[in-house]
């Protein structure tokens, strides 16, 4: 199939990118030009806040297909304005605005609707008054209105308690308009639009995993931001509306939407739409604004939509994904399940009652939790009329569902969407249209129709085969290996090639009665055919099959099998045995494969490699906590480490597949990490791997230059 098959659609312009492009524009010191810019309410509200300041910037009345043009003050150029600035529904103007003013010499009332009147600002007057801004509170405490009194600032390192990268930005902003150093941590890794512009405009920027925290830190602020030349990739928190639509809309044509921001900060809601069948193929090509963009490319699931768990790290890349889900979740067979997502409940509305709310209306059992939801999905046709309580997000998911099959939603205010998406509603009447009709062709929301981001995007011959990512773990003993890619591969949908219990199938194949494996170095590949070995996947999880038969998984276990697999498993004729059957189980969107030689044998070319290491202590103390028992004594654990110890010595010598890192992997110490920062770390890398991005950090931190 050709990806001029099915439907074409373009979304508007990034959000989040355009806010942070106009702010950034109106610090820099010359004009930059911001191509692509949508017109949504939120970014005007912050282009006239910025007008209200005295910046000049042109383009605004026009269509999205003519740039804005930003005259630039530089960072301390801005004037006193005369009356407060509204910034209506805007989090991120507010906020991002908020920082950039606190090293401005002025003093300047902020204000906003009602929706953005209640959403928290002790985040940000937090920091920036230890930075040295005044920021006061007008009416009520901890929301808007309020003043920011600006001046001499000095540099902080800020712990954040939640990861916010309106915070994060806030914090930046106010440092490089004082031309200072200062560091942001974060619990998880928030979208880093702000990070990948201002090393655009010459900052020097330093991030990584550093102590359990994503730490970013601005190194080096210029003492003048050059200005930006930018065209802004269409709104990924816009497609994933249509994205959804496609999913709902079971057996009609596949959805193509074109110029798609896919920065692997944003796209967390590509795995979890992948765990429920939906396969979306992403080709990208070329970047605008220094962020990856490509086309989506998406089809009915085939065998329909399977309910999902959603949590821990998952939820800071799909922040905003969170209705939308929702929505999905309502139509999937069984019960989802959304945990770790208390801070929608301080968006434009609280997420979480009003989808819980709303879902009931229509008819679909929804239990509201302190940080998220419990959805089961139904079948039945659902009908009734929701409140958006002004949140344009709100409006767009019950809009999608109550435009597929077997739903009758009414949405009361339906024009909120317009504050991130001019035009949703037309577009989302004419692709359903057009997929009733079953025509062929192309929509795009006038509002937002754009030219392409960049001449190679428009040029770009277009790949149609859908990648297989493969990401290879490989490390010392103990150092988690197999939980870390289990749990690597269910967030991302992948599946997990375990060799290990590959190597003990075989083990258990060539096993006397007595449960010894004599002459085993002699075994020849004809006795290795005769096991008939056959890797099944159930879903993601891989099941082994020997002369036909399943392996069960409690005789894989087996004392005996863990006494005898290692020296196996050094038997070259058997690695080489294995390799086929290995390299078969890659299939899009992707494998976990783990063990040794990974990286560098069975799949070389992998795009991600990840080796893990730890303090020998710290290995021993896991593997004995895994052993079920609790509070080892530290002559315990020194005396696992000293096996350990041996263990490592033997496994990097032995002549068949020894302990190597391939060249091109990253080491990841995980002494002192929680294990779901190390998922989320790995799983970051994999998704800038997938996306074709150099990943920008290998462990620690690392100057992205
Ligand atoms: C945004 C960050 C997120 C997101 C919002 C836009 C941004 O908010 O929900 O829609 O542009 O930085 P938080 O930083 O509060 O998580």
């Amino acid at each position: 199939m050709g990806v001029t098959d099915g439907l074409t659609i373009r979304v508007p312009g990034d959000k989040s990118i355009t806010q942070r492009a106009l702010i950034l524009g109106a610090m820099a010191g010359g004009e930059s030009r911001i191509g692509a810019a949508p017109r949504g309410a939120d970014p005007l509200a912050t282009a006239l806040a910025l007008r209200g300041l005295g910046v000049r910037i042109e383009g605004l009345d026009g269509p999205a297909t003519t740039p804005l043009r930003i005259a630039g003050a530089g960072p301390r150029g801005w004037r006193q304005p005369r009356s407060p600035l509204d910034l209506r529904n805007s989090g991120t103007g507010a906020r991002l605005l908020a920082g950039a003013l606190a090293a401005q010499p002025l003093s300047v009332v902020l204000r906003g609707d009602e929706s953005l009147s209640r959403r928290p600002m002790q985040r940000i007057a937090e920091p920036l008054r230890r930075m040295g801004a005044t920021v006061e509170f007008l009416e009520r405490s901890g929301v808007l209105p309020m003043r920011v009194a600006g001046g001499a600032l000095r540099s902080i390192r800020h712990d954040g308690s939640v990861a916010s990268a309106q915070v994060k930005s806030a914090i930046m902003l106010a440092a490089v308009g004082a031309g200072m150093p200062v560091e942001v941590r974060e619990p998880r890794r928030s979208r880093d639009h702000s990070e990948r512009m201002l090393e655009a405009m010459g900052a020097r920027m330093r991030e990584g995993w550093r102590d359990g925290a994503w730490s970013v830190r601005v190194a080096g602020p210029p003492a003048r931001l050059a200005p930006l030349d930018m065209d802004v990739p269409g709104d990924f928190s816009s497609a994933a509306f249509f994205l959804a639509w496609a999913a709902l809309a079971a057996g009609t044509q596949p959805l193509t939407i074109r110029g798609v921001g896919v920065n692997p900060t944003r796209t967390g809601f590509l795995p979890v739409l992948a765990r429920m069948g939906v396969g979306v193929e992403a080709v990208v090509g070329g970047a605008a604004g220094g962020e990856p963009a490509g086309d989506l490319r998406v089809g009915a699931p085939g065998s329909g939509l399977r309910g999902v768990e959603v949590g821990g790290g998952e939820v800071t890349a799909m922040i905003d994904e969170i209705p939308v889900l929702a929505v999905l979740a309502a139509r999937a067979a069984g019960e989802t399940r959304i945990t770790g997502a208390a801070e929608l409940r301080v968006k434009e509305s609280d997420r979480l009652a009003a989808l819980a709310v709303n879902l009931r209306r229509i008819g679909v059992r929804a239990e509201e939790l302190p940080d998220g939801l419990v959805i089961e999905g139904s079948r039945r046709p659902l009908a009734g009329r929701v409140e958006c309580f002004h949140d344009h997000r709100i409006a767009m998911a019950f809009g999608v569902l109550g435009a597929s099959p077997g739903c009758d939603i009414t949405v009361d205010d339906p024009g909120v969407a317009d504050v991130s998406f001019p035009g949703f509603r037309r577009l989302l009447a004419r692709v359903s249209d057009r997929a009733r009709a079953g025509a062929r062709g192309s929509a795009t929301a006038s509002e937002a129709a754009r030219p392409p981001a960049t001449a190679k995007e428009a040029g770009r011959p277009h790949a149609t085969a859908r990648r297989c990512t493969i990401v290879a773990i490989d490390g010392s003993a103990g150092a988690g290996k197999s939980t870390t890619a289990a749990a690597v591969a269910a967030r991302l949908g992948y599946r997990h090639l375990d060799s290990g219990a590959i190597y003990r199938a075989v083990t258990l194949g060539l096993m006397d009665p007595e449960g010894g494996c004599a002459d085993v170095e002699h075994v020849t590949p004809r006795e290795l055919a005769a096991l008939a070995l056959e890797v099944r996947w159930a879903g993601a999880g891989m099941e082994i099959l020997m002369r036909g038969a399943l392996v069960p998984e409690g005789e894989l276990r087996a004392e005996r099998v863990n006494a005898m697999v290692s020296r196996v498993s050094a038997v070259a004729a058997v690695r080489d045995h294995l390799l086929e059957l290995q390299r078969a189980a890659a299939r899009p969107p992707g494998l976990v494969a783990e063990g040794r030689d990974m990286g560098t044998v069975v799949f070389p070319d992998a795009d991600l490699k990840i080796f893990l290491d730890a303090d020998p202590r710290e290995r021993a103390r896991r593997r004995i906590l895994q052993r079920g028992q609790r509070d080892p004594k530290p002559e315990e654990i020194e005396a696992e480490a000293a096996r350990l110890g041996v263990r490592d010595r033997t496994d990097s010598s032995r002549p068949v597949a020894p302990l190597l890192m391939a060249a091109d992997a990253h080491v990841i110490d995980t002494t002192g990490m929680q294990p779901q920062t190390q998922i989320d770390a790995i799983v970051d890398l994999a998704i800038a791997s997938a996306d074709r991005r150099q990943p920008i950090h290998r462990t620690g931190e690392s100057d992205r230059r």
